[in-house]
């Protein structure tokens, strides 16, 4: 069996909490547990799932911004879990990031072939003149932008032209992994699906593995190979993006798509009805955890176990993995798939 490049275990990440005037020792926030996946080379890991649930610190503890609870990370095979381990292996040149904001991530006092230039200086050798000004252009050329921008500044940029600005640079050093955390959040619809058309097409023109994090599951399956679900820091199913988009086998990835507008009148009827079994209540707070599954309370087929045991990662027949009492305490699930049983529980609730 082939190596993956990237390999997370176990990672957990928990925040100090913040303390109050009667609650001095306050709870830690736990941000991130229990998440493992892995991403090949060339492929494409898309990370969904509401605000707050725990994406970016996923991102940000795989380029070592925060510091981890427990797990590990392997590059490669290389343990990278720590900082100065990972600083021997050049991890900072095979791990690059693009972020939501291009325009605080671009600094403004300089041109395009100083952005792109310096990361090439940095990490590859190659002193400011005519080969690193005519790297910067092929990049350029990747990214769809004419060689007029090489001397252009942020600020005369559109929100698309600096997102590409972004994606060039996070390139320039040839990295093995770029981590996309909302790259085209930020951009309007159109200039979004450019965006993310453009990184399908580095994709085969690169060898270069994708780590995309975004709110919408229909954005993030259409560009993943594989995609992992999170809610309130646990990564509650991970799997094959066509399969779980199509067969999804986890009550929250189903509410998403339920979520998801769609055109034809009476598949939108569906959805709303189904949307209308999730019940309307607050997720708990990472800082107060409850002793079942998080996902309990807006759960239409929750069980007595739920409210009492967290769920354990189990097989899913889409070949991925599940982190649901179904899968393993539902007798009511009679071998059937979970979707189907969600579907027919709503059937009878809403009539869909
Ligand atoms: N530095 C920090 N200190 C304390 N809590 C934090 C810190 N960073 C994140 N958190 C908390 O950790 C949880 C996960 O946050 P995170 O930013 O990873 O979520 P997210 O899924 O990226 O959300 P969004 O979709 O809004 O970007 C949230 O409850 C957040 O408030
Ligand atoms: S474990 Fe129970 S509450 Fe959680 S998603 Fe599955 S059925 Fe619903
Ligand atoms: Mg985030």
């Amino acid at each position: 069996m082939t190596q993956p490049l990237l390999s997370v275990e176990h990672l957990a990440v928990h925040f100090a909490g913040r303390g109050r005037l009667f609650s001095p020792d306050p709870p830690p926030v736990k941000a991130v547990n229990d998440v493992s996946f892995t991403i090949d080379s060339q492929r494409t890991f898309g990370l969904v799932g509401e605000s707050g649930s725990g994406k970016s610190t996923v991102a940000r503890a795989i380029l070592q911004l925060v510091d981890i609870h427990d797990g590990s990370i392997h590059l490669d095979g290389d343990d990278v879990t720590r900082v100065a381990r990972s600083a021997e292996l050049g991890f900072r040149k095979r791990v690059q990031a693009v972020l939501q904001d291009p325009f605080s991530s671009l600094n403004q006092v300089h041109t395009t072939e100083t952005i792109i230039g310096d990361p090439i200086t940095r990490h590859l050798a190659i002193k400011a003149g005519d080969e690193r000004r005519e790297r910067v252009a092929d990049l350029l050329d990747l990214v769809g932008l004419g060689h007029e921008f090489l001397d252009r500044y942020p600020y005369e940029m559109s929100g698309g032209q600096r997102q590409r600005i972004s994606i060039a640079r996070a390139l320039a050093v040839e990295p093995d992994l770029v981590i996309a955390d909302e790259a085209t959040s930020a951009l309007d619809v159109s200039i979004q699906s450019q965006v993310i058309n453009l990184l399908r097409e580095i994709q085969r023109e690169r060898d270069v593995a994708f780590l995309f994090i975004a709110h919408d599951l229909e954005v993030v399956s259409h560009m993943s190979h594989d995609v992992g679900v999170m809610y309130l820091g646990y990564l509650v199913e991970r799997g094959p993006s066509d399969d779980v988009y199509a067969q999804p086998t986890h009550p929250y990835t189903e509410m998403l798509i339920a979520s998801i507008p769609f055109p034809e009148p009476g598949e939108q009827a569906k959805r709303r009805g189904l949307r209308q079994t999730f019940k309307v209540a607050e997720p708990p707070s990472p800082a107060n955890l409850p002793p079942g599954c998080p996902f309990e309370n807006r759960c239409p087929v929750a069980m007595d176990i739920c409210r009492e045991e967290m769920p354990a990662v189990t097989q899913a027949h889409h070949g991925g993995e599940a982190r649901c009492h179904l899968h393993t305490s539902g007798p009511e699930l009679g071998g059937g798939s979970v979707v189907e049983f969600i579907r027919s529980e709503a059937r009878g609730n809403v009539g869909v």
